[in-house]
């Protein structure tokens, strides 16, 4: 299966696109993961990208396809689900160049709920794992289930940085829903649900859909 989960910040897309990586054995790809750990490394791409990211901005198109055209151009992923790319339509036009998309899932969901995540998200520093200080919260604070990492606050989850994503998602990446609709790859989902509702709802599509 080639997926693409398509929403707005803090939706869920990460959440839901590790279910189904695990549950179908599916590479996760993450555009903004994959950054994150260039800006760490303080790679070429990740000195060039850390700006932005800080200040809730997309990277620019020219260095994210580029970075992403070659991970999936060296023929590594058969199978992929998308998280965070494409962002722009210029940047689904060049994948269109890369790849074949199978499906394009969409986590729809409200504002509030969309900042209720957001402002209570940590992520392990060591291992990345994502938890919700209410919703999905560690067993012990500030320590990660998984490993035992401390728990931070993800730069962009300032509320001031929050507000501009979601102006920015709006402008550049909301249009991709129309993109996707109209090529008949779109499949919205009510993000606003309960992670394993959620879940089920998309593994009962990739069934009805023969991906799964
Ligand atoms: P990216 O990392 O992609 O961030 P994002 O799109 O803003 O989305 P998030 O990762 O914040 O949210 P999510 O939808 O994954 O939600 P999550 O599952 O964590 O991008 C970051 C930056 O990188 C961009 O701003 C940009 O600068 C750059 N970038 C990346 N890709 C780019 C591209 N293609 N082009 C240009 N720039 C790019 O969940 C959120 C919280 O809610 C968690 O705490 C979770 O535990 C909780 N939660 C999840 N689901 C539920 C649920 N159903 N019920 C209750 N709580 C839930
Ligand atoms: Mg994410």
């Amino acid at each position: 299966m080639r997926l693409i989960v398509l929403g707005p910040p803090g939706t869920g897309k990460g959440t839901q696109s590790r279910m189904i990586s695990e549950k179908f054995k599916v590479p996760h790809v993450s555009s903004g993961d994959i950054l994150r750990e260039n800006v760490a490394k303080k790679t070429d791409i990740g000195k060039k990208a850390e700006v932005f990211m800080r200040t809730g901005q997309l990277v620019p198109d020219n260095i994210v396809v580029k970075m992403m055209a070659e991970i999936l151009g060296k023929g590594k992923y058969r199978n992929f689900i998308l998280d965070g790319f494409p962002r722009t339509i210029n940047q689904a036009h060049e994948l269109e160049h890369l790849t074949k998309i199978d499906l394009v899932i969409y986590l729809s969901s409200s504002e509030k709920v969309i900042l209720e995540r957001l402002s209570g998200r940590r992520t392990c520093s060591v291992c990345k794992a994502v938890f919700h200080i209410k919703n999905m919260p560690p067993k012990k604070e500030g320590i990660c289930d998984k490993c035992g990492g401390r728990l931070i606050i993800r730069e962009d989850d300032r509320p001031e940085t929050i507000r501009d994503r979601l102006k920015i998602y709006e402008i550049l990446s909301d249009p991709l829903v129309f993109f996707y609709s109209q090529k008949g790859l779109l499949r919205e989902v009510n993000g606003d649900q309960p992670a394993e509702k959620i879940f089920s709802d998309i593994a009962a599509m990739l069934k009805k859909e023969k991906l799964a």
